[in-house]
């Protein structure tokens, strides 16, 4: 495989989606085996499905959280992590990043290791199989700060990531089938700033603005990309 000097670039950008975790463990949402073909989004991962049953939505999060915590950071995430530098810009909310040692991440959709209140602003870091607890001191419930379908994402975190991937000058795109907007449009930003950019997936999107695109798994495509073994 041809490989890529990170010494060549003065920017670098990891954008991920849930591919990046699928040889850790952690399903996918789509095609095959994916969370969405087994539990409804409107059941499961909207504001209305947390207003009509608050208890059954964070249950299917705690679930997710126990699944999370029970699958390890692959060498991917290792080779991403163990680069000076980089950013990592993902939709993914399981952590894995964090967990390798990436100290540059921004989560486009939340976290699954964060609630907050709705009703007083109240967020409190939990990193357990469990929650501390449900509801907020308010009397409200407390809910994942998660980017649910419907729900707007936080303009700090979309403005720091636009600004990031528009000044990238490498950008390499993971595990993502970029369907779900906005963080669809961020290769096509990528590419618009001038940067070089690659997708890697063993099922590649069919978005044609890629410079080069590497079929295969992430886990095996990034040693080898940068030559680490
Ligand atoms: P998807 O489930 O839509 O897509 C996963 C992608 O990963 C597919 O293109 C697969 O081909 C690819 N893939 C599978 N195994 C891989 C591997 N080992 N290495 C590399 N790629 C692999 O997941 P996302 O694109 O992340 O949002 O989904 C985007 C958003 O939709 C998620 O953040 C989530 C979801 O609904 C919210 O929940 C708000
Ligand atoms: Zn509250």
């Amino acid at each position: 495989m041809q490989t890529i000097d990170p010494e060549n670039f003065s920017a670098i950008v990891f954008f991920t989606g849930a591919g990046m975790s699928a040889e850790s463990g952690v399903p996918t949402y789509r095609g095959k085996g994916g969370i969405w073909g087994s539990y409804s989004i409107d059941e499961y991962a909207c504001e209305k499905a947390f207003e009509r049953d608050p208890e059954k939505v964070l249950g299917f999060h705690e679930k997710r959280r126990r699944l999370v915590l029970d699958c390890e950071p692959h060498e991917g995430h290792r080779v991403i992590a163990g680069m000076p530098g980089v950013r990592v810009v993902t939709q993914n909310i399981d952590g894995m990043h964090q967990r390798a040692g990436s100290p540059d991440v921004t989560e486009l959709h939340g976290t699954l290791w964060r609630l907050r209140c709705d009703t007083c602003g109240f967020q409190k870091d939990d990193y357990g199989r469990e929650y501390e607890t449900l509801q907020c001191v308010c009397g409200s419930w407390l809910r994942p700060d998660i980017t649910w379908f419907g729900d707007m994402l936080d303009a700090v975190v979309m403005n720091r990531a636009s600004e990031v991937i528009a000044s990238c000058d490498l950008f390499i795109s993971i595990g993502t089938s970029g369907v779900v907007w906005p963080a669809a449009g961020f290769p096509a930003l990528a590419r618009d700033s001038g940067a070089y950019c690659i997708e890697i997936n063993p099922e590649p999107s069919g978005v044609s603005d890629y410079d080069r695109v590497i079929e295969g798994n992430a886990g095996e495509v990034l040693p080898e990309l940068f030559s680490i073994s």
